[in-house]
């Protein structure tokens, strides 16, 4: 959908939005439309009856959810859902004139996104915690709320309860954030906790994971690093103004699930901790974007967030670097973001004017740096047969490309092999690979190669 089709499919021919944005009524109630009720879902409901008179305080009127979108109506439900209209026909929820604002929680792109578009083509507030449709569409959503002078609030979408959205929204309104780093995905951070710290098995503490609500329905979207990736563009695009590229895969985007043991290991004793990270940078030209796990040294903030937490740090012209951390999955936290969203949506709707403008920057296409001009330091690791000259002719190669080498270590491997680890100075990506395409020859297997993050 191109923003001139969500202007024009729905404008009046004085210009303005068909569907006025819908006015306040009186003291009367905000009324939710629940589109979702899992494990975000839950946590909503449980905030909302918790804390009904502190919020109605904050709003000015209370907050009740009066129907709910599932897809099974038979699944056991959080008690508070109990008494609340359930429903599988989401025209129910849409051709409500009593519903103000739709909390979309279900996750996916099909149907939430085609909701999402009719709620706000109906002057309906949105508020979702759906990164994957935002890094897909999130464009388009918002100019299309925009023109229809509603709220579209996105809190929960990036970094569980970590307010992030709104730092980069209001607070860093005034500064120009150039550059980016978190770690973004619960999930991931959990297993590789669990992994370094307790020895349990990937698998064990994938299942964790989704025992405790963290994993997205598909988990590969967690340990395949599209979660983070997806949440990076959402922040890239408040951030930098940079328009989520159509395919993810335009930028990089790694995950946690080819890592291996040993090289957890191998950091550990060269002083790492292995995270999964994302990192945005704005030279201008190009914003670098990038999704990864990567060594960071253990002394540093980076290697203390751990399990289901996440961080962020911004890096703004005049702010300096902000450093935020805080749960990052999980039903109660990513609850506490779409409840904030509530109460601002809430607060607009009563005070009859729409609450949220976007980024400091207009949102627009804006070029990738090319993976070659990464520059970074690198972890490599080889395994080579156990021969004389061996590790001479991987430095001379390294040499031949430019890559001089910061650390070197060999051991024993089994029988007559050997392992080689190498840790390089800052260096192009494209020299490394080059340098490691050059030996191929040599190595009876690929070499590991990881990024080194000084954050
Ligand atoms: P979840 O537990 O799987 O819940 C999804 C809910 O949506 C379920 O109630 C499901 O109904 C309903 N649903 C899904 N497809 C539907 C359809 N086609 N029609 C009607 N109902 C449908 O997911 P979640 O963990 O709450 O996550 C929800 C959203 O929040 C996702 O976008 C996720 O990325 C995001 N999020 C999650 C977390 C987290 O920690 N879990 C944190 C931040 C953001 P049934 O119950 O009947 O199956
Ligand atoms: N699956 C996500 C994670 C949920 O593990 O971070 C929070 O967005």
């Amino acid at each position: 959908m191109s923003p001139s089709e969500t202007a024009d499919s729905s404008a009046s021919s004085t210009g303005r939005p068909a569907t006025e944005r819908r006015r306040p009524r009186g003291g009367n109630p905000i009324r939710v439309g629940l589109l979702g009720c899992g494990v975000v879902g839950g946590g909503v409901l449980s905030l909302l009856e918790k804390n009904s008179a502190q919020l109605a305080q904050r709003v000015g009127v209370p907050i009740v959810v009066s129907k709910i979108l599932v897809r099974d109506l038979a699944k056991p439900r959080a008690p508070q859902a109990a008494g609340i209209a359930l429903t599988t026909n989401a025209d129910e929820l849409l051709n409500d004139p009593e519903i103000d604002v739709f909390v979309e929680v279900m996750g996916g792109l099909e149907p939430s996104g085609q909701l999402i578009e009719d709620a706000l083509r109906r002057g309906r507030c949105v508020v979702t915690a759906n990164k994957a449709l935002l890094a897909a569409r999130g464009t388009a959503l918002l100019e299309l709320a925009a023109h229809h002078q509603v709220d579209l609030a996105f809190e929960a979408a990036v970094g569980g309860g970590i307010p992030i959205i709104r730092t980069l929204r209001d607070a860093a309104a005034s500064d120009e954030v150039f550059a980016l780093a978190g770690i973004l995905n619960g999930t991931s951070n959990y297993i590789l906790t669990q992994m370094s710290e307790a020895g349990v098995s990937f698998e064990g503490a994938l299942s964790e994971a989704q025992a405790k609500g963290f994993a997205e329905a598909d988990p590969s979207l967690d340990i395949g690093g599209f979660d983070a990736a997806q949440k990076l563009l959402v922040l890239a695009m408040l951030a930098f103004g940079a328009k989520p590229p159509a395919d993810l895969n335009a930028l990089l985007v790694e995950g946690i699930s080819a890592l291996s043991p040993i090289d957890i290991e191998a950091a550990s004793k060269l002083g790492y901790s292995v995270k999964h990270l994302v990192v945005g940078r704005d030279h201008g030209s190009a914003v670098e974007l990038r999704a990864h796990p990567a060594l960071v040294r253990q002394s540093s903030v980076w290697a203390n967030v751990s399990g289901a937490q996440n961080a962020v740090k911004l890096e703004g012209r005049a702010l300096g670097p902000l450093f935020i951390s805080g749960r990052g999955a999980g039903d109660m936290p990513t609850a506490v973001s779409v409840v904030a969203d509530l109460i601002e949506v809430g607060r607009s709707l009563v005070a009859g004017v729409p609450g949220m403008v976007t980024g400091a920057r207009p949102i627009q296409a804006r070029s990738l740096m090319p993976r070659s001009e990464f520059e970074l330091r690198y972890y490599l690791r080889f395994e080579v047969s156990d021969r004389l000259g061996v590790l001479a002719r991987i430095a001379s190669a390294l040499a031949d490309h430019g890559v001089s080498l910061s650390q070197v270590s060999q051991s024993e491997g089994q029988g007559e092999r050997a392992r080689i680890i190498l840790v390089t100075h800052r260096a192009k990506e494209g020299a490394v690979r080059a340098a490691l395409q050059s030996l191929a020859p040599l190595l009876p297997e690929s070499p590991v190669l990881l990024r080194i993050e000084e954050l």
